[in-house]
């Protein structure tokens, strides 16, 4: 029976066996796990599943239960559940342990599957997820295709086989190509689930529901009425333990090419034809497709960049890195829609706070009938949706000051999850995604042209950097004076003046308008 107040209309899957690669990890723990036994417990799983971990490390059963324990307590959305109920899910989870690229682990892992198929007295479905580090996740595609994992073979029934992949997904258009192409060897596009775990989260999907769920808003969405879009994602939080990656990773691929880049399709993009995930994702590739590529000569005034003040003193660090903990970048979209409107995209680590919003600012009234009122009214109108930790809308517009004359000041109007749907957490995005993986239902998953659409967006910003501090690439045209310089910042600001400045050259500044 389910005790959520923000019921999924997704149908319980039928039986499957979830297999999770990786499964000592971090997002095993902390997010995977938490999310299953969450699912558990709203009686979203079918009664018969199960949830095999691989991974290299020694766990018996009880250890790797004991393990996964732990994250559940501190992490799930249902924590204060009794012992009963976890008992009742841990008995659903396995552990298989082997190398990643040794035939026996598959072989193994094979025979773990079948005695589970066979317990559910029917051939169930299988779902593979890749949460290793990215260079695995070829290394695993191509063993389960060598064991045949990858298929129903003949007289096993016609239960589907799946595999979702993590992020990153490749470190640039070449690298997500090749990948795509080495999947594509052993996977048809119809069973691979790119994760994003933006597109999990509610309020998110919220932003399809605003715009194509309302009349009212979807007229004035256009180049007419909209004088700039922003998108902030700013977080609190340093890099932590995941400097390895992030060293060579930095803020552009962290989180401009994923996250930023699908918030921003979702705000510009067409309304699809159905809500079916071919029309979805067709209408996300168009807006990418319509993004201009940005030339050498505009990364320095296009583009910011920013690394916070302590970051080369972290442990995993390079001495000397240059890599970005913070950008900021002007985008257009050439298409009909939104020609001429720029998009200012944002994110950093160690910043003053968590926030990540989204504001559509509108032009200003053509025609000022009115005379200045308070600090300077009247303003243009914006909407912000406020997606994380406020969760909710944001309309700003103009009203009249009671009393004599017609003078004017800017009210805000709110609305709010918690207080609309009550305070329950909103479900988890890895809730929502794992129950649509099982589902079938690819619409919040990025499809293989999105992601590689994606990186050409982000390959000539960050080769631009890149060159900037390895000035040998002079010879492949890039000059130092095209890269904006490095900025250092300290914790708790917003970010390098850069960003400030980005804005500032067309009389425009950030907006932060969640936090109340
Ligand atoms: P971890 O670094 O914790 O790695 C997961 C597991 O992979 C480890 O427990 C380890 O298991 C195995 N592993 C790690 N390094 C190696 C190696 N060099 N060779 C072979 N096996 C290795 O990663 P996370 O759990 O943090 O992330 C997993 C994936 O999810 C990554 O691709 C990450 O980018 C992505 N991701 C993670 C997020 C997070 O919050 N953690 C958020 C978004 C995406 P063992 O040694 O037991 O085999
Ligand atoms: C991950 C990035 O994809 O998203 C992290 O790798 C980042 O660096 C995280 O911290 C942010 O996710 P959220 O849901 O906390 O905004």
């Amino acid at each position: 029976m389910s005790n959520s107040v923000f019921p999924l209309i997704t149908p319980v899957p039928p039986r499957t066996t979830i297999v999770i690669f990786g499964a000592s990890g971090d997002l095993t723990q902390r997010k995977l796990i938490p999310a299953l036994y969450t699912l558990d417990v709203e009686g979203r799983l079918p009664e018969r599943y199960a949830i095999i971990g691989v991974a290299r490390s020694e766990f018996d059963g009880e250890q790797f239960r004991a393990h996964l324990r732990t994250g559940v307590q501190a992490h799930a959305r249902l924590a204060n559940h009794d012992a009963a109920a976890w008992d009742r899910f841990a008995a659903h989870l396995h552990y298989c342990q082997g190398s990643y690229d040794d035939p026996a682990t598959y072989a193994a892992l094979a025979r773990q599957m079948v005695a589970l198929d066979d317990a559910c007295e029917t051939c169930g479905n299988h779902l593979f997820y890749l949460a290793t580090p990215p260079h695995l996740y070829p290394v695993i595609v191509a063993q389960l295709g060598a064991a045949g994992l990858n298929r129903r073979g003949a007289g096993q029934g016609d239960g589907f086989v799946r595999v979702i992949i993590e992020k990153p997904f490749g470190h640039d258009l070449a690298s997500a190509q090749a990948l795509n192409a080495e999947i594509h060897e052993v996977f048809d596009e119809s069973q691979v689930y790119r994760i994003d775990h933006y597109l999990g989260k509610e309020t998110v999907q919220n932003i399809m529901v605003f715009r194509f769920g309302n009349a009212i808003f979807e007229p004035v969405w256009n180049r007419n009425y909209v004088d700039h879009v922003q998108i902030t994602v700013a977080e609190e939080v340093a890099v932590g333990p995941r400097t390895g990656y992030y060293d060579t990773a930095g803020v552009l691929r962290d989180v401009f090419q994923n996250h930023l880049l699908q918030l921003m399709t979702l705000i510009a993009m067409e309304p699809p034809a159905a809500f079916n995930a071919k029309f979805l994702r067709d209408e996300k590739v168009k807006v990418l497709q319509a993004v201009r590529p940005m030339r050498a000569e505009e990364v320095a005034t296009a583009t910011v960049r920013g690394q916070y003040r302590t970051y080369r003193d972290e442990p995993g660090v390079r001495p000397g890195s240059t890599t970005a903990t913070y950008a900021a970048v002007r985008l257009l979209i050439d298409n009909w829609r939104w020609q001429g409107v720029p998009f200012y995209l944002r994110s950093g680590k160690l910043l003053a706070r968590k926030a990540t919003e989204i504001t559509v600012q509108f032009k200003d009234v053509p025609h000022k009938l009115f005379p200045a009122g308070e600090a300077g009214s009247p303003h243009a109108n914006f909407i912000t949706f406020c997606i994380q930790p406020e969760e909710g809308l944001h309309l700003r517009f103009e009203t009249k000051i009671p009393g004599a004359g017609m003078r004017l000041r800017s009210v805000e109007m709110d609305f709010q999850f918690g207080e609309e749907f009550g305070q329950t957490a909103l479900p988890e995005a890895y809730e929502r995604l794992l129950l649509d993986a099982l589902n079938g239902d690819a619409s919040l998953f990025a499809r293989a042209d999105e992601i590689e659409l994606s990186w050409r967006i982000i390959d000539p910003i960050q080769a631009g950097w890149d060159a900037a501090d390895q000035p040998r690439r002079e010879a492949e045209g890039w000059r130092t004076e095209t890269a904006p310089p490095l900025e250092f910042y300290e914790k708790d600001t917003w970010g390098p003046p850069g960003a400030d400045r980005l804005l500032a050259q067309s009389s425009r500044h950030w907006r932060l308008t969640c936090h109340k």
